[in-house]
């Protein structure tokens, strides 16, 4: 198989790049920084390709230097703002930041290596989060972040009815509470990147026609949204 992560440096997204490289996969680390590219250095069947998610000309060139592929994952994402109303955190410009990045960068990620995915048969994996849920775990906080998930998980099942005449599958997943940078230095966080990377490597692999615009777990369990 061949595919294309985004935010491939660090977190869960290098645990998906060393996870499809133990599955003999051959695999484009999509990277923001030049510096953050020694975190792939040395793994076999990985290429690299400089692109931040808010910029689709990064993307296309990206995708194109890889050509034909089965499957993208829509992973890089940010975080700012855990607590409510009165955080100075929301700010004008963390808003940008954080719906450019989460929402907009997933789309952009997914058009630019569209016209690049097999079809039918390609695949779209969108890194969402139980935080999009407004039925499951509203804390009433993290105002940006759980905003920006639940309008990727509407891009999600918007793309998966599009592409369904192109035999595209389109799936968004929760990674569950994983020890990154983003959630990981908190005692909440129960699950290893490459634990979840696994897991999440399965659910792709049983994304298909029959199951596309699921929004789903790592475990597989249906996230209600
Ligand atoms: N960790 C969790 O418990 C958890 C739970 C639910 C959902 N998620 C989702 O899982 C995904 C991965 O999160 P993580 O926990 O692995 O976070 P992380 O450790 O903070 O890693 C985030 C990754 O996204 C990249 N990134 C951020 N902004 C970018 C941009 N504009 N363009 C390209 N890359 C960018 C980062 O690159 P730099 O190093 O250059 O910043 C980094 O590689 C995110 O979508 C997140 O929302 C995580």
């Amino acid at each position: 198989m061949k595919l294309a992560v985004t935010g491939a440096n660090r977190g869960i997204g290098l645990a998906l790049v060393k996870e499809a490289t133990q599955r003999g996969c051959e695999t484009l680390a999509c990277i923001r920084s030049e510096e953050n590219t020694t975190a792939v250095e040395g793994l076999s069947q990985v290429s690299v390709a400089l692109a931040d998610v808010r910029d689709p000309i990064a993307l296309n060139n990206a995708a194109q230097s890889f050509g034909p592929l089965d499957l993208v994952v829509a992973n890089a994402g940010r975080f700012i703002g855990r607590w409510g109303i009165e955080d100075p955190a929301y700010t004008p410009e963390a808003f940008q930041e954080v719906l450019m990045t989460n929402v907009a960068g997933v789309f952009f990620t997914a058009r630019a290596f569209l016209s690049y995915l097999t079809s039918p048969g390609g695949k779209v994996a969108v890194i969402s989060s139980f935080s999009a849920s407004n039925t499951i775990k509203c804390t009433g906080d993290r105002y940006i972040y759980r905003a920006s998930k639940a309008a990727v998980t509407n891009i999600a099942t918007n793309l998966a009815v599009e592409l369904a005449e192109k035999g595209i599958a389109v799936g968004a997943y929760d990674p569950g509470s994983v020890q990154t940078d983003m959630y990981g230095k908190k005692p909440g966080a129960e699950l290893s990147p490459s634990e979840v990377a696994k897991r999440l490597m399965d659910r792709f692999e049983a994304l298909s026609m029959k199951n596309t615009g699921v929004f789903e777990n790592y475990a597989g369990r249906k996230v209600p949204y």
